[in-house]
């Protein structure tokens, strides 16, 4: 039986971190027993906020990126990995969807209005912007993925995905009492539970509040002391609440196993906020410890991540030359 398509992407704007970890990278590693995967830095849609900036990082984190990624256990023999712009396909696509999808369906985009509001220090009010679901949708359709693993604040790139989907298969197939060309893809909701940043806020490169997963054990250790804990808990002897402290929120995540002892322990006072961060803080540097050791050995070779990009590539333009040869026949002949 052929296994069902999957492919997923991550904009490289900066280094990866432990929230990528438990709410993306995790679930890409599993899939790959089941799924044939297309994992793709996404370097296009990363311009399309960044352009105003340093460009030339979008290239250095997309390095740094995949490297983490097959430092956690994304095997480029059994998936697909692979670089948006390596891949001139998706442009083409993202033209031929771009005569079809309404204006209108792209301002109604609730990401959009978000995003707009949220990066107050970019101009985003670009052509290309607006666009962004297009090309996003351009790099499902045109690996005629079945499922797409996302994260809840993408859904309604998906939904749009599926709207263009149908309108192209109509447009230019159904219509025509051919059969449609793309399956309309679904989404494989990642649940997991939202880390927040160090000091509580959004996780976010610019408020640098995040772990690494190329932080050395003394980074992390220093890090996690510096974690917002219970802010009504002064001294050791004051009882803690757990549920108001983001040192149990990253414990629930990363080792709920031992959530129940600390609730009441921290409850009851038997233990304070230094040892506590302690404790999770060697728990952490336990995880990231294989990734980071796996980084340094893949770093020893410093072809390697481009020879993976360029095989990569090589596998993605077979499927995606094939559908837009499909597609350019249905729209011109
Ligand atoms: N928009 C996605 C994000 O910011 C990244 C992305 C680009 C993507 N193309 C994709 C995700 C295709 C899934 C499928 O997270
Ligand atoms: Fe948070 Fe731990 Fe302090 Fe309790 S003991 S408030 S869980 S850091």
């Amino acid at each position: 039986m052929t296994k069902l398509r999957i492919l997923s992407g991550m904009r490289p704007t900066g280094k990866m971190h432990l929230g990528h970890l438990v709410g993306a990278l995790e679930n890409w590693v599993q899939l790959q027993d089941d799924y044939d995967c297309f994992y793709m830095v996404a370097d296009w849609h990363a311009l399309m906020s960044e352009y105003q900036n340093d460009t030339y990082l979008i290239r250095k984190y997309a390095y740094d990126n995949v490297i983490d990624w097959i430092s956690a256990g994304i095997d480029p023999k059994r998936s697909t990995v692979f670089m948006q712009s390596d891949v001139p396909e998706h442009v083409e696509l993202h033209m031929i969807l771009s005569t079809i999808t309404p204006i209108g369906w792209l301002e109604r985009c609730p990401t959009y209005k978000e995003q707009m509001v949220e990066l107050k220090d970019k101009d985003l009010s670009t052509y290309a912007f607006l666009g962004y679901p297009v090309l996003q949708a351009s790099d499902i359709l045109l690996y005629k993925a079945n499922l797409v693993p996302v994260g809840e604040d993408q859904i309604p790139h998906l939904e749009l995905t599926r709207e263009i989907a149908r309108r192209l298969n109509y447009l230019f197939s159904v219509k025509n009492n051919n059969p449609p060309l793309v399956p309309e893809p679904e989404a494989k909701l990642t649940r997991f539970p939202r880390l927040l940043g160090l000091d509580r806020r959004k996780m976010s490169k610019s408020y640098e509040n995040a772990i690494h997963l190329s932080d050395s054990p003394q980074e992390i250790a220093a890090k996690v002391q510096m974690m917002f804990t219970d802010p009504s808990r002064l001294k050791k002897t004051d009882p803690g609440h757990p549920a108001e402290c983001n040192v149990y929120a990253y414990y629930k995540v990363f080792a709920d196993r031992l959530t129940d002892t600390l609730s009441q322990d921290c409850h009851q006072a038997k233990i304070g906020c230094t040892d506590c961060k302690k404790n999770l803080a060697d728990l952490l540097i336990n995880i990231v410890k294989p990734i980071r050791d796996k980084r340094a050995e893949i770093e020893k070779d410093s072809h390697y991540i481009k020879k993976v990009l360029s095989l990569g590539a090589e596998k993605a333009r077979e499927v995606a030359g094939k559908t837009i040869s499909e597609i350019h026949k249905a729209v011109f002949g």
